[in-house]
């Protein structure tokens, strides 16, 4: 195992393993990007207020996530292709998961199927669904996810069309990914991925084979858009999806309070505050900014979760203390499965572990439920 104390350093043994435009893939935002620098600089604004002398000698971080217990309040986004980023993608990270104790949201986009993540998977699953086109296609991949035992239904709403992300026009990415000359070039200093690229399983969306047609590299966005994804998608689907899954109901991309009001009013139970890691819409605010409104006004009515930006245990203990139930992880643990598989996304979520523990004993709180308001200062402008 590579040298890997923080997120960073996964990050940067990832930038060494993988092909530029995989990379690139992997760490992009749309446009200037400018949503993703925010969601990180959102949490410098916000600063921490320890409490001193606290007996702290016993300190737990587990909690309950819509039923479900976890270890820690650190959850795994749904990320699609992970077998872009290591050669048995989703199984190498359902399996770290398993092992730390908490959940895997699966992906509509994941290159192993969702039977196959399920056969891997000793932890709990969650399913993450788009709103595709083809209802039938939406009914099918719900009783598929409820047949491999996912617990909760994760609906992404923030997707009506896909973001513009020019690093992936640049760099021709394409689903499956071809290396054209350039890439080749570049793909030829990096060995280990590209073994495992030309002697793996083909990288396609492998809950779609048999439904959608990949016989060639198209641009990606411009094939979701055109196949798969609902631009005519509301709330009422949503009130059928609820109907239609027996099992907890999330809502992922909610970014407004009112939104938030709407989710719940259509009978959610967990909304995930989100801008899609800055993937979509840029321009948008940060998901720690948002936070606290949309805490207020769901009330206790679902549990609220948060995401794009989480890079160090203090992340995870700020949005907690504004009134998440827990955080969700994309970009970092993708990082740590590029750089070293199952290994690496084991060592992200310990190094999570580690950093939450820290942060609770010098705070002086022994528990999540200790750190409320009251633990974080008003923020700096
Ligand atoms: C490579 C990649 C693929 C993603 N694929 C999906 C997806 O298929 N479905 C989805 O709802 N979100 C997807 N997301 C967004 C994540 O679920 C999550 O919202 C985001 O990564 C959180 O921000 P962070 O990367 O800063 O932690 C993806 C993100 C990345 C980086």
């Amino acid at each position: 195992m590579h040298k890997m104390y923080s997120i960073e350093d996964a990050r940067r043994l990832a930038r060494r393993r993988l092909p530029r435009m995989i990379f690139e893939f992997l760490d992009g935002g749309a446009d200037d990007e400018s949503t993703l620098r925010s969601n990180l600089e959102a949490f410098d604004k916000v600063t921490l207020n320890p409490r001193v002398m606290v007996d702290v000698s016993k300190r737990d971080q587990a909690t309950t996530i819509l039923g479900d217990h976890v270890s820690l309040p650190v959850l795994l986004a749904p990320t699609g292709l992970n077998r872009l980023f290591w050669r048995d993608g989703e199984l190498a990270v359902a399996r770290a998961a398993g092992k730390a104790g908490t959940i895997l949201m699966v992906s509509t986009a994941s290159s192993c199927s969702i039977e196959e993540v399920a056969g891997a998977a000793t932890g709990v699953l969650w399913f993450q669904l788009y709103m595709w086109r083809d209802r039938e296609l939406i009914a099918l991949l719900v009783d598929r996810a409820q047949k491999a035992g996912c617990h909760v239904m994760c609906v992404s709403v923030d997707v009506p069309i896909m973001g513009k992300r020019p690093r992936d026009l640049r760099n021709g990415m394409t689903v499956p990914p071809r290396l054209g000359f350039w890439n080749l070039l570049d793909a030829l200093r990096r060995h280990g991925w590209v073994r495992d690229y030309l002697t793996g399983q083909e990288i396609i969306p492998r809950n779609l084979l048999g439904i959608a047609q990949f016989d060639n590299a198209v641009s990606m966005s411009a094939y979701i858009n055109k196949k798969l994804i609902n631009p005519g998608a509301t709330w009422d689907n949503i009130r059928w999806i609820r109907e239609l899954w027996k099992g907890p109901l999330a809502v992922k991309g909610i970014i407004t309070a009112e939104d938030a009001l709407r989710a719940v009013d259509c009978g959610v139970n967990g909304i995930v505050v989100s801008n899609h890691g800055g993937r979509t819409l840029d321009g948008l605010p940060a998901t720690l900014d948002v936070l606290p409104e949309i805490v207020r006004a769901v009330d206790g009515r679902a549990e609220v979760f948060m995401d794009g930006g989480i890079r160090y245990g203090t992340d995870v203990i700020k949005a907690i203390a504004l009134g998440a139930r827990a955080c969700l992880i994309g970009r970092p643990y993708l990082w740590g499965l590029a750089a070293d598989g199952e290994a690496g996304v084991a060592r992200v979520l310990e190094i999570f572990r580690e950093e939450i523990d820290r942060t609770l004993a010098q705070l002086g709180r022994s528990k999540l439920s200790d750190v409320d308001s009251s633990a974080v200062r008003s923020r700096i402008e």
